[in-house]
């Protein structure tokens, strides 16, 4: 009995994304910041626990959610007071964007990574400037055989469009950036 209960619990906390023909999210724009893209689609379907059976037309990214990696106790009380949930019916815009980092990132022990990623380059502190507009999941696919470390995805209403496309640039201007060898950069709009 608890066996199937943290099965259920383990499946659930999965995604996939498929990029096709399908889904609530039409692309409106898609681009590679670096590295090698995607194959363009029309919409993002995402599915949330076990991987579905991959379809001809379309590519899928599958990753998980999973423990906090860097955050400070700090850290994370201010992102869990800030943070709103996703699905707002207001936030019809979002961005999926799968990002690999370097073998030399991931080459690193665990607090020069943190290192770089916060006292270095404020990761959480930019980020936090863009809360509440802005909602999150972060995803992990690193080790499980897929194209990227990362399937990053946001939500937001139309008119924090601008807001997010400086965070991003301000994001991408820091020394973690250095580190990021692949990323690709889909928006979206909600259909449905
Ligand atoms: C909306 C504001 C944002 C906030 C508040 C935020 C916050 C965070 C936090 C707290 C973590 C670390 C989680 C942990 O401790 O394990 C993280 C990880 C990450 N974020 Fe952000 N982030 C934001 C925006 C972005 C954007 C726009 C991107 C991509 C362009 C991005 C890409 C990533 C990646 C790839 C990781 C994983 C880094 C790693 O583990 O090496 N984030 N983010």
């Amino acid at each position: 009995m608890l066996r199937s209960i943290n099965q259920r619990r383990i499946l659930s906390n999965r995604y996939t994304f498929i990029g096709g023909t399908q889904g609530a999210w039409r692309v409106v724009r898609m681009s590679s910041f670096r590295g090698a893209g995607l194959r363009a689609v029309e919409r993002i379907d995402i599915v949330t626990g076990d991987a579905p059976v991959p379809r001809a037309d379309a590519w899928s990214l599958h990753g998980f959610t999973s423990n906090v990696r860097y955050g400070t106790r700090a850290e994370v009380t201010t992102l869990a007071a800030r943070q709103p949930l996703l699905n707002r019916p207001e936030a019809g815009c979002a961005a999926l964007i799968p990002i690999k980092k370097s073998a030399a990132w991931w080459g690193l022990p665990q607090d020069e990574r943190r290192a770089i990623f916060e006292e270095t380059s404020r990761h959480t502190a930019i980020g936090l400037e863009y809360l509440p507009a802005i909602a999150r999941r972060l995803h992990h696919c690193r080790d499980i055989g897929e194209p990227f470390d990362f399937l990053t995805w946001f939500e937001f209403a139309p008119q924090h469009a601008a807001a997010f496309d400086e965070l991003v640039a301000r994001l991408r201007a820091t020394p973690e950036w250095d580190f990021v060898e692949r990323e690709v950069d889909i928006r979206l709009e909600r259909v449905e």
